[in-house]
């Protein structure tokens, strides 16, 4: 490479604006943290994988090899497989959400249905609401596009519904309509809650009645522990075309597979398309196929309730490990589904020295909560993964937080009693 190619200046000056504002998020910087054999991670939001049956995938994949094989190496249409459409429909039924084939596009995963959701809305100053905190993955998608974005608190039930009326009384007085509200109604990441159905009755009511979008994202609907499931916002907006349903196979059965859907408004779903031909043309027609197969021959919900019993323990694990390891004056929510815990430290802890600490010194991490934000907010929350680790891991995991939040404690009242 000739050089001065890594003389960031030179390209600082050249790069488009929404280059320069874009934020990465945060969990990805930390993936690479989970590649460390030392540390232990609980930041991804990993899925197992280990659980998934070895003589499965081969059944699958032998059949892709001997029916399919040259259409599974070929471009695929841009909204994907019809025959992988008509299977979606039948894993929406499943939640009580009714969805045509013609409704969908695959995506490649929920993430770039969200990017395709947010590039087709939002143009650089738009408003858009978003729980607080909200998904640290789909952080870059908003300052991608520059979004304004505001966020609207959760308590236990989700989505404060009174304050969203009032910020909308206020944007409203203020010339202003915000473009999305994009919410995560089921075991929210990270904030573990699920809104409860007179809220999402009242977020689809809210919408009509100020005209916006709902971006609706549930990756975690089926990831459920306990409980009945509630009804979507798609399926509370019953057709009348205020919501865009973001979801994904990543949680129930692979994220490798890189594999999601958007079901949305026909004419929503037509510049989505575009978006998508823009972005990559098709999502992988090899793993469309391996999933199509997999879903003609299989119960995918024997899968997902394997997935669950190994969830449910790690979960009581983590929530166990959090009662013996953090001090007093800590607060977690006990979720019933996902893959998270949401932790609450006293507020003289902030989490992204914390990670620092942790990493460096007791070889542990987590999501610091200011990633979860995008106007400062979190500085003493904490995401904690379960999924991804054995209930040792995470006993161990919890225990070095512990002793990096005693460190940290410790420092913090040497100051205080010297000043
Ligand atoms: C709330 C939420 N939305 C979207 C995604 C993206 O998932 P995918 O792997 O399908 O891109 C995730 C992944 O963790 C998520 O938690």
């Amino acid at each position: 490479m000739s050089s001065g190619s890594g003389d960031a200046a030179r390209y600082e000056k050249r790069f488009a604006s929404r280059a320069t504002g874009i934020v990465s998020s945060a969990m990805r910087d930390l993936m690479s943290l989970s590649e460390r054999p030392e540390i232990i991670s609980l930041a991804g939001g990993f899925p197992n994988t280990e659980s998934f049956p070895r003589e499965v995938f081969d059944d699958v994949m032998a059949r892709m090899g001997s029916d399919h094989l040259a259409t599974s190496l070929q471009y695929g249409p841009t909204e994907g497989l019809s025959g992988l459409r008509e299977q979606i429909v039948k894993v929406m039924a499943h939640e009580g959400a009714v969805a045509r084939a013609s409704d969908l596009i695959v995506t490649t995963g929920g993430q770039q249905g969200i990017d395709l959701a947010v590039r087709t809305f939002v143009d650089p100053g738009d408003v858009v609401l978003a729980e607080g905190p909200t998904y640290p993955g789909a952080v870059p998608c908003f300052t991608t596009y520059e979004a304004d974005v505001n966020h609207v608190p959760v308590d236990e039930h989700g989505l404060r519904t009174d304050v969203l009326e009032q910020k909308l009384v206020e944007l409203s007085a203020a010339g202003r309509t915000p473009k999305l509200l994009y919410t995560i109604p089921n075991f929210h990441n990270p904030a573990g809650v699920t809104m409860s159905l007179e809220r999402r009755r009242q977020v689809v009511e809210l919408a009509r009645e100020h005209g916006f979008m709902i971006l609706e994202d549930n990756p975690y609907g089926q990831v459920r522990f306990e409980g009945d499931p509630l009804p979507s916002l798609w399926e509370l907006d019953d057709g009348a075309g205020w919501v865009i349903y973001v979801s994904t196979f990543s949680k129930i059965l692979a994220p490798g597979l890189r594999l999601g859907w958007v079901a949305a408004p026909a004419p929503v779903l037509r510049k989505i398309n575009l978006g998508k031909q823009a972005a990559d043309l098709n999502s992988s027609t090899v793993t469309q196929r391996f999933v199509l197969e997999y879903l003609r021959a299989y119960d995918w919900r024997d899968h997902v309730d394997r997935l669950n019993t190994i969830y449910r323990s790690r979960r009581d694990a983590m929530v166990s490990a959090l009662k013996r390891e953090m001090p007093a004056d800590t607060r977690w929510n006990t979720p019933s589904g996902g893959l998270f815990v949401w932790a609450t430290l006293p507020d003289y802890i902030d989490t992204s020295d914390l990670l620092v600490e942790a990493t460096t010194r007791h070889q542990v991490a987590f999501v610091p909560g200011s990633a979860a934000f995008l106007d400062g907010q979190g500085a003493n929350c904490m995401r904690l993964n379960f999924s991804g680790s054995s209930e040792d891991t995470i006993a161990e995991g919890v225990r070095r937080i512990g002793a990096a939040v005693s460190d940290m404690a410790e420092l913090y009242r040497a100051f205080k009693v010297d000043r």
